[in-house]
């Protein structure tokens, strides 16, 4: 690939702010300097700088952020902090975007990525793929309450039955559980039809995806996603 096109694709800039960047000597290829506008990038295992700043060509790009408390998972928050703002420029440049959506005051488990096919694979309605969340509840879980939850809810103006799968109390006012779709507020939602609330809400996994195959992300950090770990957040059913 030309060069300067590759550079565009990784989020450097304008097409010809990248010529300006080769002309200036500013771009580098496995160590050597390339300035000659003519230049072809090998794209296998291709690693470039830019004044110095090192990067790893990726054709596409799959992040997964723990997600702290106080961030929107929008561009223009107005209440709060964005996730975007963890990310730099460059990266922004890519066209990066959440997939699917945690409330500001969730945390854990956030992917993102500039590829529209996985966003699709995994939010579409028919094809959502199972989330895996732990929450502090205000009033003890009770066996009646994880029956109502297992057995499905209504939920206000969505058609059809919310169900959970795998509730398990975890302590007395803790509880986990996999939901299949993807609505909004659907886990706090969920809890209040059943008549508890939600105090603490946390996504541990997405798919067969979780923060412990991330070696428990810090929460506020996030990593690159190896070729394998896409594959397990895309698998559907646990
Ligand atoms: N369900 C909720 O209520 N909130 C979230 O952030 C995610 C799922």
């Amino acid at each position: 690939m030309l060069l300067e096109k590759m550079l565009q694709s990784q989020g450097l800039g304008s097409r010809k702010y990248c010529q300006q960047l080769i002309k200036s000597g500013a771009v580098q290829i496995h160590g050597e300097v390339v300035d000659n506008l003519k230049y072809k990038a090998d794209l296998k295992q291709l690693e470039f700088s830019v004044y110095g700043e090192s990067f790893e060509y990726r054709e596409k790009i799959y992040i997964a952020l723990n997600k702290p408390q106080g961030y929107e998972c929008s561009h223009q928050a107005t209440h709060h902090f964005s996730v975007f703002e963890l990310f730099d420029e460059v990266l922004m440049n890519r066209g990066l975007q959440c997939v699917g959506r945690l409330d500001q005051d969730t945390t854990g488990l956030l992917l993102l990525t500039d590829d529209g096919q996985f966003l699709q694979a995994l939010t579409h309605p028919k094809k959502h793929v199972a989330k895996v969340y732990q929450m502090h509840t205000a009033d003890p879980v009770t066996a009646a309450q994880i029956a109502q939850l297992e057995q499905g809810v209504e939920l206000r103006n969505e058609a059809g039955v919310f169900a959970a799968t795998d509730v398990q109390s975890l302590a007395e006012r803790q509880l986990q559980m996999t939901v299949h779709q993807g609505v909004y507020h659907q886990v706090k939602r969920m809890l209040a039809a059943v008549g508890n609330k939600v105090e603490q809400l946390h996504r541990a996994q997405v798919g067969q995806l979780s923060l412990s195959h991330l070696d428990n992300l810090p929460q506020g950090e996030w990593v690159y996603l190896s070729s394998e770990q896409i594959v397990l957040a895309k698998i559907r059913e646990n």
